[in-house]
């Protein structure tokens, strides 16, 4: 086990969770599956399961970027920052990620964050479950979230995420939810890609896009979501050579030619219901072409299993 990648739910969220929420700890894969109907009795299950290990991806990816020097000189002045989640669900990549900021950024005083989802029931969990975390004594920042109802079934509905937003995002996210766009071809084309398209233009110069999503493989189809993403952000990078690729590093060097390749990365989750609950993704971390410069000025792309057949392909993470 990668002790490095292995986090700590804190108390106070804990307590939230498991006292005030009475969410319950059950995996279940199966009905994980596709969630915009699930019911609150679910949104409970989610929370007690899945929300905390959304919390250590994000809290583990956040903290990873924010002791590189070169991202944080950008941030580590500011006083608000603006997130933008897509497909939050309960939102606990919003909590990891507000964590990992507080603990970093020590001038930030207020975090605003746009979260779009389809369930409703997660969207009012969300909501009560922010004004809970705003009441935390551990919690200095002034956190407003912004959860808004919508159900994606064409691209207007992504054209009118753009058009309800009127700001440029530090951090922009989606975790574990375009597979299910995938699943239900909801759209004709690559749905990372297209949604890569509408979001990207949202992004500061100085902010990130962390895609990340579910590592199992598509039902009746040879894919795995992980190809399936790189296929597609290879395809929106190869149209847009104004952003890059810094995680993993060797896409970095590979992306333009790469039709997109597996990976896997591990972290490890414990709250009062379960130690070190597994948690297995695939992301990339996305960014302006001269922040990505600046990031990784001499990168070496050895460790890159798209064209190294000997590369491991559930380490692809730790190759700066
Ligand atoms: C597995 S959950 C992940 C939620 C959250 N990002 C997390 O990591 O805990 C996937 C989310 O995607 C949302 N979703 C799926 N298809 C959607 C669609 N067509 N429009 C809007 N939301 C959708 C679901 O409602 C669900 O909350």
């Amino acid at each position: 086990m990668d002790k490095t990648k292995t986090y700590t739910i804190p108390k106070w969220l804990d307590k939230i969770l498991f006292d005030d929420f009475n969410a319950v700890y059950e995996p279940c894969p199966t009905e994980v599956v596709y969630n915009p109907d699930q019911p609150y009795d679910f949104v409970k299950l989610y929370l007690g399961t899945y929300f905390p290990r959304s919390y250590a991806e994000a809290y583990g990816i956040t903290t990873r970027l924010l002791t590189l020097k070169s991202f944080a000189n950008h941030l580590i002045d500011l006083e608000e920052v603006n997130i933008l989640d897509f497909c939050c669900g309960t939102g606990g990549e919003i909590i990891g990620t507000i964590v990992a900021l507080q603990d970093h950024l020590p001038n930030l005083k207020r975090v605003n964050v746009d979260a779009f989802d389809a369930n409703i029931d997660a969207v009012c969990f969300l909501y009560h479950l922010i004004s809970s975390v705003n009441a935390v004594d551990d919690i200095r920042l002034d956190i407003n979230v912004n959860p808004q109802c919508i159900y994606i079934e064409t691209e207007q509905e992504l054209q009118d995420i753009v058009n309800l937003t009127n700001v440029q995002y530090h951090f922009m996210m989606s975790y574990k939810a375009i597979n299910e766009f995938v699943q239900h071809k909801t759209f004709e084309s690559n749905a990372y890609e297209l949604i890569a398209s509408y979001l990207f233009p949202l992004l500061s110069s100085c902010g990130v896009f962390i895609m990340c999503d579910v590592t199992s493989k598509l039902a009746n189809s040879s894919l795995f979501y992980p190809q399936i993403m790189n296929s597609g952000l290879n395809n929106f990078l190869k149209k847009n050579s104004r952003y890059k690729t810094i995680i993993p590093a060797s896409c970095f060097s590979y992306e333009r030619k790469c039709f997109g390749c597996y990976m896997q990365d591990t972290f490890y989750v414990s709250h009062r219901k379960k130690s070190y609950d597994i948690s297995k993704v695939a992301y990339r971390v996305i960014c302006t072409q001269e922040l990505a410069d600046e990031i990784l000025p001499n990168n070496s792309s050895k460790a890159c299993r798209a064209t190294n057949i000997m590369a491991d392909k559930s380490l692809p993470y730790n190759n700066y």
